[in-house]
């Protein structure tokens, strides 16, 4: 089963404003390069196909949010130049090529990553005026917040730290929380700032994401063990190799297949209040089967 053709039109829009975002823009050539060399590698676009999906749904045309779903993609791809570097996963291939360190070193990745992070919050300011400026103001607070500290940044640490520890079940869902939840839920929550969704709406839609956020890092600790490289994009055993805690660390494949299966019903399960929602309820099918 593959993605709704609807995240496939998402995906196209998105990586033709990210290289306009990029290309655009005064910088050392360098810089440009490496920014569109991991921005342009591919990857599924899930974050900022959510978040268009989410502000589709809510009653808003997608164009309008275009732009701050590049945001949170700039912020993932960031995350995932960070997280390829030796100090930290310390992996060669991402989306198909070689890291963003290999390809350009590890100064220029570095800095490559935080050019993506900063610029990602520029980017999402830039939406018209039938977005509100208070609905803009919490859409940048919801990528700093997801992003940072107690969010991606902090989970990161503590999946660092953990390596080669015994952790528990609840430790390693806190770890993953940060480093993984965080992102996918600020996508469904930034398209309800935009959109003005009342609270209802929101607790609907985040709960959705939390869901599909467990069983999406879930899925990715299994990939690791039953994927390979060449679908996958990226090395697999490497949680073993780097003694990662993970769910089939803790739990095995077969477990952790169920547990994903669980969360995805409860995904769908979320969105009932909101209607109609078909193509968000597919994605999370196809997100507990996916290879990639
Ligand atoms: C990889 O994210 C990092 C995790 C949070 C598991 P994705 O699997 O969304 O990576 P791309 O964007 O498709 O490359
Ligand atoms: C990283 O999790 C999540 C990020 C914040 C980038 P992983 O380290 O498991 O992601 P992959 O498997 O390298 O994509
Ligand atoms: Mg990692
Ligand atoms: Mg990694
Ligand atoms: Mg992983």
């Amino acid at each position: 089963m593959g993605f709704p053709a609807v995240f496939t039109d998402y995906a196209r829009m998105v990586e033709q404003r990210l290289e306009q975002l990029v290309s655009d823009r005064d910088a050392p050539e360098i810089l440009k390069q490496a920014m569109l060399y991991s921005l342009t590698a591919g990857g599924k676009r899930l974050r900022p196909a959510m978040l268009l999906e989410f502000y589709r749904v809510l009653g808003g045309d997608p164009a309008d949010a275009l732009s701050a779903a590049c945001g949170i993609e700039m912020v993932h791809t960031y995350s995932l130049i960070h997280d390829d570097l030796p100090c930290m996963d310390n992996d060669d291939l991402r989306r198909g090529k070689p890291a963003c360190h290999i390809a350009f070193g590890e100064d220029t990745a570095l800095l490559a990553g935080d050019a993506l992070l900063t610029l990602a919050f520029e980017v999402t300011t830039q939406v018209p005026s039938v977005i509100s400026p208070q609905a803009v103001v919490q859409a940048v607070r919801l990528l700093a917040g997801a992003a940072g500290m107690s969010g991606m940044v902090g989970g990161q640490v503590l999946d660092l730290q953990s390596e080669g520890k015994q952790i528990t079940l609840e430790q390693l869902q806190q770890l993953q929380e940060g480093k993984t939840v965080a992102m996918l839920r600020a996508a469904g929550q930034i398209a309800c700032a935009l959109a003005g969704a009342n609270a209802q709406v929101t607790d609907a839609v985040t709960a959705y994401c939390n869901c599909i956020g467990r069983a999406f890092q879930i899925r990715d600790d299994i990939l690791d063990v039953i994927g390979d490289t060449k679908t996958l994009g990226k090395p697999v055993q490497s949680d073993m190799q780097n003694q990662k805690n993970t769910y089939v660390r803790l739990l095995g494949v077969e477990q952790s297949e169920r547990l994903v299966d669980k969360l995805t019903e409860q995904a769908k399960g979320a969105l009932q209040p909101l209607g109609n929602c078909e193509n968000l309820n597919s994605l999370a099918d196809v997100l507990a089967g996916r290879m990639q």
